[in-house]
């Protein structure tokens, strides 16, 4: 049943623990999978909790991705979108035919054989990293020597970063990642990536290799602006994101010992439990958002043309008529059907090289550290609450 704008609610926040999303989206699921949605400007657009409805909606080119119907003030001040349309190259907030013109040359760059040969990399990466952990000795914190630098070295081998410049790279990646950095370091940041891609076209056009840079150079379809908000998109799409799935999911699994101790006795499970891991934890716990570009019905509810609809993962992934028993984390339930990648269009470009760091990095990380735990207590673990990625912001951990 439709709401009246006075029974509309405000996005619901806090959390019962650290990985469960708050309450009350799973009782406002139960009322219905759309409800009201009263953004901070007052505007109203709509929630969507239930998994079916999420879906559909990702799926219909009636909704539109185009950053400037999607700028509405949300509760958390570091995930307002800039004003205007996005910039060239930064498809992920487009509609197609633009979408579509940025999307396929990356599509053809995003190959199968390109991940698999990431894969000894990543394993290398991996090692140096324990290594250098192990070295250092405990305690330390998970997220700076294992979970940030992983996911970015892996980015640098994609794009092709000189091994040369990797420390600039990291060094400016870093403050756009810092979360004490305030909105002018982070516009001071992009400045100085956008710089570093500048250069780095330059040299790829110049000494071109078998990097993705390189091959889109040689597709000859993307203006050197262009090349460089493709280059920022999926850094920042890239690292946060899995580098939080590492973070939070090693602590998600350090307090499951049951859950742990059943993929250490059977590895294979690995692939079901990195599913899991993106199911339970939903980290995209926010949007996506959509705008409608039209009047449109979704179960039964009319979405007006220009309403923005907030589509929740973390309900979605919970939605008890999708996925049975959905509040326990299980490492061998087939979770497939998942939304934390998204769904449509715009469904992760890098889903698959996420889920092969993932493979990859749990395994190595929980054989090489057999007594692997919290070095202070669960409920001293701060999280990344206000934050567009959710996660956690440090991981005392030692062994
Ligand atoms: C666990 C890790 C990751 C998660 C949970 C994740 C999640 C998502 C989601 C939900 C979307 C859809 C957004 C929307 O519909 O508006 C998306 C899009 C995207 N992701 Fe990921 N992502 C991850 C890792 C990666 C990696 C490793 C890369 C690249 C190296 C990447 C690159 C992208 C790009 C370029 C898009 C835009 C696609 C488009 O608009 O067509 N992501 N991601």
């Amino acid at each position: 049943m439709t709401q009246t704008p006075s029974e509309a609610i405000t996005f619901p926040t806090g959390r019962p623990g650290p990985f469960d999303p708050p309450e009350r989206l799973a009782s406002l699921r139960e009322e219905g999978p759309l409800v009201r949605l009263a953004y901070p400007d007052g505007r109203m657009g709509w929630l969507v909790t239930g998994h079916a409805a999420v879906r559909a909606i990702l799926a219909d080119p009636r909704f539109s991705s185009r950053r400037e119907l999607l700028n509405i003030p949300v509760p958390f001040p570091l995930m307002q979108e800039r004003p205007g349309p996005a910039e060239p190259g930064l498809f992920i907030r487009m509609d197609p035919p633009d979408h579509t013109r940025y999307r396929r040359p990356l599509t053809a760059q995003f190959t199968v054989r390109r991940m698999k040969a990431l894969e000894p990399r990543i394993a290398e990466i991996t090692r140096e990293h324990l290594d250098a952990m192990e070295k250092a000795g405990p305690p330390l914190d998970l997220v700076r020597a294992f979970a940030l630098p992983i996911p970015s070295l892996v980015i640098c081998e994609l794009l092709g970063v000189p091994y040369a410049d990797r420390d600039e790279f990291q060094q400016a990646t870093s403050t756009l990642l810092n979360l004490e950095s305030s909105i002018e370091e982070i516009r001071g940041a992009i400045g100085g990536i956008a710089a570093f891609f500048a250069r780095l076209i330059a040299l790829k056009r110049a000494d071109p290799a078998d990097d993705l840079l390189s091959g889109l150079i040689e597709g000859g379809e993307l203006t050197d602006e262009e090349l460089g908000n493709v280059g920022l998109l999926l850094l920042v799409a890239g690292h946060e994101t899995t580098a939080n799935m590492l973070g939070l999911g090693t602590f998600a699994l350090l307090e499951h010992p049951d859950q742990l101790a059943a993929l250490r006795a059977d590895p294979s499970l690995i692939d079901n439990a990195v599913e899991e891991l993106l199911r339970y934890l939903s980290i995209i716990h926010i949007g996506p958002t959509r705008a409608a570009l039209e009047d449109v019905e979704v179960e039964g509810e009319l979405i007006r043309a220009g309403e923005v609809v907030t589509l929740s993962v973390p309900a979605a992934n919970r939605d008890p008529s999708r996925f049975p028993d959905p509040e326990h984390l299980d490492v061998t339930r087939p979770a497939s059907g998942h939304l934390t990648f998204g769904h449509g269009l715009h469904q992760c470009l890098g889903q698959q090289l996420a889920r092969v760091e993932m493979r990859i990095a749990f395994p190595m990380l929980f054989d090489r550290f057999p007594g692997l735990r919290l070095a202070v207590p669960a409920e001293e673990v701060a999280m990344r609450d206000t934050m567009s990625i959710y996660g956690v912001r440090e991981l005392p951990v030692r062994w």
